[in-house]
């Protein structure tokens, strides 16, 4: 049994291999490259590692999908394919994040910036007053530290959480797609870098609001409760509160809007912090690598299933 396994791991490794040295062959005998372009080596094992990587993920997909199980899913005519990328909790706490901090940013900012006409409107006009607004601003502090405590749970007592929270850890290989990136932003690359679960920019994004929590909610019960602390302890926590409340609603405003807003693959907005789902089209162009493993662990399955089937059969034989 192994070793049909390893025959048919070689098998499809000779054939991943072969389909794209001919595609190269191919294209390099229609588009003649001159010899001495010396990027054109680079250039060479570029393409070969996508040909690679996109036959590879073809040869999954047929075979899950000219599968015996696949053909009777078609018949019985099931809607297309989704991916669950988040479930119900993470949600949950996405949801009331974002409606505690836009609380925060709406209270928090016209006290930094007092004389704006924009901040007397908040204050005076919409909340009533200083002291409505502070209350607010507590509101929604009581919200942002409940996200908190959530979160530290989830990673701690959920398995999908903690599965999440380890593959969020940066690695040597998030670097490499940052100046990959780059590269192809700057044309010098065919194409960009092929994400798994969470790429270096929502890596980015996540461990920028872990630690702005920790600041924000950190200088914030300091200057809540201030007669607990001394004073130069309530000064340092104004000063850090203050500029970390501004670079957070930047951050927010420019880095995790662009992304989930503004970029043109997703305007007017990515609809999966409601949902939690992605399609097949958007999983193979923003998760290739996560689609891969999960189409490939599918193909497996049905190996694995007719492999059993075929031993029962010579067993009963
Ligand atoms: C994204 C989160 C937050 C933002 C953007 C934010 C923003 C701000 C800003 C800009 C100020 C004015 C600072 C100044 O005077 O220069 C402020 C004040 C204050 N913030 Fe926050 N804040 C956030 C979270 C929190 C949290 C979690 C707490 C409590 C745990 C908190 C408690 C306070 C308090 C006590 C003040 C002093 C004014 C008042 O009494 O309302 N803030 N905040």
């Amino acid at each position: 049994m192994a070793d049909d396994r390893k025959l048919s791991e070689e098998k499809r490794a000779n054939l991943i291999s072969e389909l794209t040295e001919e595609i190269l062959d191919t294209a390099a005998s229609i588009a003649e490259p001159e010899e001495d372009n010396e990027n054109l080596a680079n250039m060479i094992q570029d393409i070969r590692e996508r040909l690679s990587f996109e036959v590879n993920v073809l040869l999954n997909e047929a075979v899950t999908k000219l599968s015996p199980r696949k053909a009777l899913e078609r018949i019985a005519e099931v809607p297309k394919r989704t991916f669950q990328r988040f479930g119900i909790n993470f949600r949950a706490q996405h949801t009331l994040m974002f409606v505690s901090v836009i609380i925060l940013i709406i209270t928090g900012m016209p006290l930094k910036f007092p004389q704006l006409g924009i901040s007397k409107f908040i204050i005076v006009d919409l909340m009533g007053g200083l002291e409505n607004s502070t209350l607010v601003h507590r509101v929604g502090a009581v919200g942002l530290i409940i996200v908190g405590v959530w979160h530290l749970g989830y990673i701690a007592f959920s398995r999908v959480g903690r599965r999440d929270f380890f593959l969020m850890i940066p690695r040597p290989r998030d670097i490499r797609d940052f100046f990959r990136t780059l590269l192809f932003f700057f044309g010098r690359r065919a194409s960009g870098p092929k994400f798994g679960r969470f790429s270096f920019i929502e890596k980015f994004d996540y461990w920028a609001v872990y630690w702005g929590m920790v600041i924000m909610i950190g200088s914030g019960i300091i200057m809540w409760f201030k007669e607990w602390f001394p004073k130069y302890l309530y000064d340092i926590g104004r000063e850090a509160h203050s500029d970390e409340g501004l670079l957070a609603t930047l951050a927010i405003v420019i880095w995790h809007f662009y992304n989930v807003h503004l970029n043109p693959d997703v305007f007017p907005m990515s609809w999966v912090w409601w949902h939690g789902k992605l399609n097949e089209d958007e999983m193979k162009h923003h998760h290739p690598l996560e689609y891969a493993e999960i189409v490939e662990a599918e193909s497996r399955e049905i190996i694995e299933e007719k492999d059993r089937v075929a031993d029962t059969g010579s067993g009963d034989a």
